[in-house]
């Protein structure tokens, strides 16, 4: 069965149907999500998700766009929140330099207390980084301990850096992407990476996969990234669905 490793449910992309499309992943085959928050009112809302449906699971953290919420006090919130039953990790946090909306050393400095976080609280990652490939791995080498494990989500960057964050025990996070034509770096970087480091991913509501490029995605789209991923790779399918599978729990459940 499929396992969803980063999803945003609580977006209001899905205010209309959500009941209706999560009823559907369960009844499709997806065994598990990761709903991940970014802001502090997503936060709330992707708890209420996790209290509802209980295949689905939460991610703590605040997004770098969004690090403009944070202080000592709401930090102190985020950090007994991600106490709260079925939080699995925290994130997304990182780096953003594309939408540039919050001051780069602000951006670093609340992607380390919430790196910091993670140890503290023996919670992986889920790493946002786009535009930033340099600060990140800076970043990332930093906080690097054996008890911070954690998946580079949406990987956008070379299959050199990929490999950065293997050697430091990540996970790389591979989406809808894949699957489009002119996506040839990242198509070399999944031919790379082993099938062992891999999670699926949609980011949905966002970077549908082909043939749904810019409609609205959702985990049902995963199979298609599967197929993509298994094409690259000369493995089946299933092959590529069961071994995420093992990934995601391995990360996020400790097993
Ligand atoms: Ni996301």
């Amino acid at each position: 069965m499929i396992f969803e490793s980063h999803a945003h449910y609580d977006d209001e992309a899905f205010d209309q149907d959500r009941e209706e499309i999560l009823r559907e992943c369960r009844d499709q085959g997806i065994e598990a999500i990761v709903n991940v928050s970014a802001s502090l009112s997503s936060v709330k809302s992707t708890l209420a998700l996790a209290k509802q449906y209980p295949f689905l699971y939460a991610a703590v953290g605040i997004h770098p766009d969004e690090t403009g919420e944070l202080n000592e006090e709401s930090f102190a919130w985020l950090r007994e929140q991600c106490r709260q039953p079925k939080v699995v990790a925290v994130g997304e946090i990182g780096l953003d330099y594309y939408w540039d909306k919050e001051r780069h050393e602000l951006q670093k400095y609340w992607f380390h207390r919430q790196m910091e976080l993670a140890k503290e609280l023996k919670l992986p990652v889920i790493i946002h980084s786009r535009e930033a490939a340099a600060d990140t791995l800076e970043a990332v080498q930093k906080a690097h301990s054996p008890k911070l494990r954690g998946v580079i989500h949406c990987f956008s960057y070379t299959a050199e850096l990929a490999r950065a964050y293997l050697d430091m025990g990540y996970y790389i996070g591979i989406g809808g992407v894949v699957t489009f034509k002119n996506a040839k770096k990242l198509k070399e970087v999944v031919k790379m990476l082993p099938l062992e480091r891999i999670l699926l991913e949609t980011d949905c509501p966002y970077l549908a996969p082909e043939p749904h490029r810019g409609k609205r995605n959702s985990s049902l789209n995963l199979p298609y990234i599967a197929e993509a991923i298994g094409r690259l790779k000369g493995v089946e399918t299933e092959k590529v669905i069961r071994v995420t599978n093992e990934n995601a729990k391995a990360l996020y459940f400790g097993t």
